[in-house]
């Protein structure tokens, strides 16, 4: 399924379809040679699905380079397969996900990008052309060292688990907000970390010129959604800031000293 199509540029969703409310989403751009598949999937569950989606688009030995947004089997499981198919191929991840990838049973001399955690780590998908992915973190969403990815040239968020939904009737692309809302905070009061983890997130990505966020579970959050989506997502408590509410001290001694 194409995203974006441009001379020179493609963006496909190459995902899975599944019964599972938890269904996942992989992606892949082509640029030229450049091919840089997301988030590929388990192997049981999704390898023969997405490699058949993208042999539709190129033969899948082509890809060049895998971004592994976070650590978990949904998106991970399938990498020994896909090095399989392609030995030459570039895994994508941050330092703190990389120590964990080779428990998936990856060979010794697999081929790695390190990601700085100072989000100055930069893809360049053409010498010529200007186009290139940036990698920026998002701690704590969930995992301590997530990152997220953005394609200059489509001004697409790979956005891996910040931004997904759980929901029992998918479909590609939101339609009505409010209810996709509905379906997002679930996912995100159990899974991320923190509000202030959400806060310093949105306000890191704010700047850039995003036309659309491409998470790994549930829809695609179009242009005009963008927005919106950041602003609630800052505003959302989750994760231990429900767990551990704050204590009533404060507000008594608010009350104390009035
Ligand atoms: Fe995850
Ligand atoms: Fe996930």
């Amino acid at each position: 399924m194409v995203l974006w199509d441009e001379p020179g540029h493609a963006v496909y969703w190459v995902g899975s379809q599944e019964e599972s409310p938890f269904r996942c989403n992989a992606y892949l751009i082509v640029h030229g040679d450049v091919r840089v598949l997301f988030d590929p999937g388990s192997a049981m569950h999704h390898f023969e699905q997405v490699k058949s989606r993208v042999a539709a688009v190129i033969p899948p030995a082509s890809v060049t380079h895998i971004v592994l947004h976070h650590q978990d089997p949904d998106l991970c499981d399938s990498l020994p397969q896909w090095v399989a198919v392609n030995p030459d191929v570039v895994l994508v991840t941050t330092p703190r996900t990389r120590v964990l990838l080779p428990y998936y049973g990856l060979p010794d001399w697999v081929k790695w990008l390190d990601v700085s955690p100072n989000d100055s780590t930069v893809l360049e998908l053409s010498a010529t052309d200007g186009a290139a992915l940036a990698f920026l973190t998002a701690p704590f969403l969930h995992f301590p060292e997530a990152m997220v990815t953005f394609d200059t040239r489509s001004g697409f968020l790979f956005s891996g688990d910040v931004g997904a939904a759980i929901e029992k009737h998918w479909r590609l692309v939101v339609d009505d907000w409010d209810a996709h809302w509905k379906a997002m905070v679930p996912f995100h009061v159990f899974y991320m970390a923190s509000s202030r983890a959400l806060r310093g997130f949105t306000d890191k990505v704010a700047p850039f010129p995003i036309t659309a966020i491409l998470p790994q579970h549930g829809s695609i959050l179009p242009g005009p959604m963008v927005r919106p989506a950041l602003a609630a997502l800052r505003e959302l408590p989750c994760g231990i800031d429900l767990l551990y509410p704050d204590s009533n001290l404060e507000s008594a001694l608010r009350t104390l000293l009035r």
